[in-house]
């Protein structure tokens, strides 16, 4: 049976294995998906270990996407550009790289009925959660992406590495007075329940949020997006399960159905907290 892993630290809350089991029995494709807890000096040679056992694949998440990308013979464009990888191939004993968490994201995106083109983004963060999104939302043709991060200059580095210029960067403050059609958070100050790192009069009521983690409740930044109006919320739970579909695409060749799934995961953390 094909084997499959997902690597990070800590990796007990990951939903991926229950995602890839679900696509694969939906595709009627036999696979062995499972996450496995790695010691953080011990990424590389746990995937060697994996390939040379026959190994087909594997997805990587926090810490290791940025040292996934350097143990890898061949990288995709977008993962070159998002200097990160979330996707690994083996094959002939080579090592391949791609990021799939930006398609995920506009996937969800189109899924929640929110089309990007001549759309003004306003991209909150330019850490890694940032950068790995950046040229999947440029495919969309939006008419600006603004990334503003709390330290400027990062935001700024971020933004000349593209070199494009429908991309600008600033610093929370000067979002004031700016119109945004969608604004995204790519901050982690969600996790930390931070407030809102941003103006509050920049989210308007023709505002659509979107937060990229997700939670049984409204996350920190969508609660206070939800408060001063915002037309549409979504959360990161459907970018988790597009990211999922991408990688099992690349690796099966089938591209499975990912409503089913988005509904179940769903369903079990509502009931996880039902409050
Ligand atoms: P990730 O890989 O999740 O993006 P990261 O690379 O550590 O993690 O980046 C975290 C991002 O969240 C950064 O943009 C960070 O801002 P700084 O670059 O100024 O550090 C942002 N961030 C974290 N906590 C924040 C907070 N409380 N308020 C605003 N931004 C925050």
């Amino acid at each position: 049976m094909d084997q499959y892993r997902v690597y990070g630290n800590p990796i007990s809350q990951s939903k991926s294995p229950q995602i890839h089991q679900s696509f694969a029995s939906q595709t009627e494709q036999v696979i062995n998906y499972q996450s496995e807890l790695v010691a953080v000096d011990e990424f590389e040679q746990t995937v060697r270990q994996f390939m040379a056992d026959g190994g087909k694949g594997a997805n990587v998440t926090v810490p290791f996407k940025e040292e996934a990308m350097a143990i890898c013979d061949e990288l995709t464009s977008r993962a070159k550009l998002a200097g990160a990888v979330n996707t690994l191939s083996f094959k002939a004993g080579k090592i391949l790289g791609d990021n799939t968490d930006g398609l995920g994201l506009v996937n969800d995106l189109l899924n929640h009925q929110v089309t990007l083109a001549n759309k003004r983004i306003l991209l909150l963060g330019a850490g890694g959660a940032a950068k790995g999104v950046i040229l999947p939302l440029l495919e969309q043709k939006p008419t600006s992406i603004t990334i503003a991060n709390r330290t400027v200059s990062k935001a700024e580095a971020l933004a000349s590495k593209f070199n494009n210029k429908r991309i600008n960067a600033c610093g929370f403050s000067q979002t004031s007075g700016q119109n945004f059609d969608v604004i995204i958070n790519a901050t982690s100050a969600s996790l930390s329940g931070d407030p809102l790192p941003i103006p509050p009069s920049v989210i308007t009521t023709d505002s659509i949020c979107y937060d990229m983690v997700y939670s049984s409740e409204a996350t920190a930044f969508n609660s206070a997006a939800i408060n001063n109006g915002a037309k549409q919320t979504i959360d990161g739970l459907g970018m988790l399960v597009g990211q999922a579909a991408e990688s099992f695409t690349l690796w099966r060749g089938v591209a499975p159905e990912t409503t089913q799934v988005y509904q179940q995961l769903k369903r079990a953390l509502m009931a996880s907290n039902p409050e």
